[in-house]
């Protein structure tokens, strides 16, 4: 497209914007609208993530949970791994909702594609449905990896690419004719909930992320379907 460098960094940041205006005016209905057009199984992807961590590990260990908006998975990683939890988001109104849930956890504003912490500082690091929302998603998983101790762990929880095709279809018939009718009714933002199939649909497939892991240097990467492909849970180790 020709782009010059600045023109780079201005669409980077108005995608940051959008995307930001975007959750802050979805926030007050965040959470209802995730366990209601998931049916709930928005919990069972989130426990699968401290399920696969938990053995991994230390004593004592620090996580930072990445573009953590309500906080749900910081909450689930710290009660069912008892590690040290950091959520952090760029989006005020998505943290304040993840305070007032949990006052023992740190909530803290910043950007995953420039993150406020030095090299090496976290034993593992979270994403869960933020990945995708990043406008680089190579740029993303470089500082991702920044942040990890040397035999630290990464694990990315994203929608995916259901694995079998009738499924497929009816998900994608679902994702685009009926949540952003219900997303829109309910949060009063139909065009968040037509970003939602649409920013999916972009995303890489889990070969495809996998693949982007180890280019950003990962080793171990491996990934999980969960309802039938519906959602990912790719995991890496910085060696
Ligand atoms: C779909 S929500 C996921 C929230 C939470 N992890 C969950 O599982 O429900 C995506 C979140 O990513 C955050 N986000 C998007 N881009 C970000 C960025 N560049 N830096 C920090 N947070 C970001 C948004 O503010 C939003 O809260």
């Amino acid at each position: 497209m020709g782009l010059t460098n600045s023109g780079k960094k201005t669409s980077a940041e108005d995608h940051a914007r959008r995307v930001r205006d975007m959750f802050a005016r979805i926030s007050p209905r965040y959470d209802l609208l995730n366990h209601l057009l998931s049916a709930n199984v928005d919990k069972r992807w989130r426990r699968a993530v401290t399920r696969k961590l938990r053995p991994l590990l230390p004593a004592g260990a620090q996580v930072l949970d990445i573009a953590c908006g309500t906080g749900d998975l910081s909450i689930a990683l710290f009660e069912n791994t008892g590690a040290r939890v950091v959520g952090l988001d760029f989006c005020r109104p998505m943290l304040e909702l993840a305070a007032k849930k949990n006052r023992r956890l740190s909530f803290i504003e910043g950007d995953a594609l420039q993150l406020p912490f030095a090299e090496g500082a976290f034993d593992a690091v979270t994403i869960a449905f933020g990945l995708r929302n990043l406008s680089s998603v190579e740029g993303g998983l470089k500082e991702l990896r920044r942040v990890l101790k040397p035999n630290g762990w990464a694990a990315i929880l994203e929608f995916s690419k259901p694995t079998v095709p009738g499924f497929r279809a009816l998900v994608a018939t679902y994702c685009t004719r009926l949540l952003p009718r219900i997303g829109g009714f309910v949060s009063g933002s139909r065009s968040a909930y037509e970003y939602l199939p649409d920013s999916v649909s972009r995303f890489p497939d889990q070969p495809a992320l996998a693949a982007l892991m180890r280019d950003a240097g990962f080793e171990e990467v491996v990934f999980e379907n969960l309802t039938g492909g519906v959602a990912a849970l790719h995991t890496g180790r910085r060696i």
